[in-house]
């Protein structure tokens, strides 16, 4: 059978997870594929699909025969960031059931640990203390979410399911049972103020890039609690630290940050209030993600509709 040749762009050190998908996608196919990992991309005509993830500017128009670009990441601002992009080829992120699970968990930890005080336990077990901090009903504690798409629906969802009241926020009126939606600029105060613990998982978008400032956050109720696991670039981060500082919010979990690796100077790594994590929210997992590009290859061969497409205009 006919290998089909893919290109593997990463700017990750080693292949990244090439030599995975390389066999997931081949097994998900049902065909060889003849994988060349970036920069050894032998004869560039051969090579029809792109595998992407954070590629070098301009990578992408290498490919004289290119016909497809695949984000290996749910988010596709890495992709939309390369000027020389080829501006008439789809693009096509992963589904990954599995990252989207994982996804949900690291919402649900963070806000478990702060809804049922865990710090302050963990410093009262190094301090031999027995104190019990004051209650807060489940049905007291307010989420809400900000982004309703693959991921934000999922974390919004599971939240409902262990009993506490669910909002959130997309650009376009969305319909989710049992969880209180709001949309657009005119939804976005109410949600806000319904708002304890906020969750981000927006797109970085032009839209969306700054969005978390002073401003934002003083709509939060006081004491409000902050996860961001979508992208650091939504967070003023002098905002955010005034807001931590003041006591208007009790205290952030961050996954993403405006540059990353976390510069090792920065205020977040020793704030009190912070919790930081390297960017490991969700992880892409071929095997689980395999299944959804062989599914759009095929329906590139056959001239079918492409499915998981990215609306460049709107930037996700
Ligand atoms: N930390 C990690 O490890 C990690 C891993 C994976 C993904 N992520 C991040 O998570 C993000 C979300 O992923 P996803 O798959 O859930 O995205 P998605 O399916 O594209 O959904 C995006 C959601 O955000 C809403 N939205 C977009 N722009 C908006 C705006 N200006 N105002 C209000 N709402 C807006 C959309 O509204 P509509 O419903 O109206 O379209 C939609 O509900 C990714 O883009 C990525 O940055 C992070």
């Amino acid at each position: 059978m006919t290998p089909i040749a893919v290109a593997y762009i990463t700017a990750a050190q080693g292949g990244g997870d090439s030599e995975r998908w390389t066999r997931m996608l081949g097994e998900a196919l049902g065909r060889p594929v003849d994988m060349r990992v970036w920069p050894n991309i032998g004869r560039a005509e051969d090579v029809t699909v792109a595998l992407a993830w954070k590629a070098p500017g301009g990578a992408l128009a290498r490919f004289p025969n290119l016909r497809l670009i695949v984000s290996l990441g749910m988010g596709v601002d890495h992709l939309l960031l390369d000027a020389k992009l080829p501006a008439d080829i789809p693009i096509v992120r992963i589904m990954d059931e599995g990252l989207i699970g994982q996804m949900s968990e690291y919402a649900i930890y963070y806000a478990l640990r702060h809804h049922r005080a865990i710090p302050a336990y963990e410093a009262s077990q190094r301090a031999r203390q027995w104190k019990v901090e004051d209650f807060v009903d489940t049905a007291d504690r307010r989420i809400g979410i900000m982004g309703l798409g693959a991921i934000g629906t999922d974390v919004a969802r599971k939240f409902l399911g262990l009993g506490f009241p669910t909002s959130g926020w997309s650009r376009t009126p969305r319909n989710l049972v049992g969880i209180a939606c709001h949309h657009g600029a005119a939804g976005l105060d109410a949600f806000l103020a319904g708002t304890d613990i906020l969750v981000d998982v927006l797109p970085l978008t032009p839209e969306t890039t700054g969005m978390i400032d002073g401003r934002l956050l003083g709509k939060l109720p006081k004491g409000a609690y902050f996860i961001n696991m979508a992208r650091g670039g939504h967070v003023v981060d002098a905002d955010l630290l005034a807001a931590l500082d003041s006591g208007h919010l009790s205290g952030a979990t961050l996954d993403v940050f405006n540059e990353e690796p976390l510069p090792g100077s920065h205020p977040y790594w020793t704030h009190p209030k912070v919790l930081v994590t390297p960017h490991i929210a969700g992880e892409t997992n071929p095997r689980t993600a395999a299944a959804s590009v062989a599914d759009n290859i095929r329906r590139l061969e056959a001239g079918q509709p492409l499915i998981h497409t990215i609306d460049r205009a709107a930037g996700y």
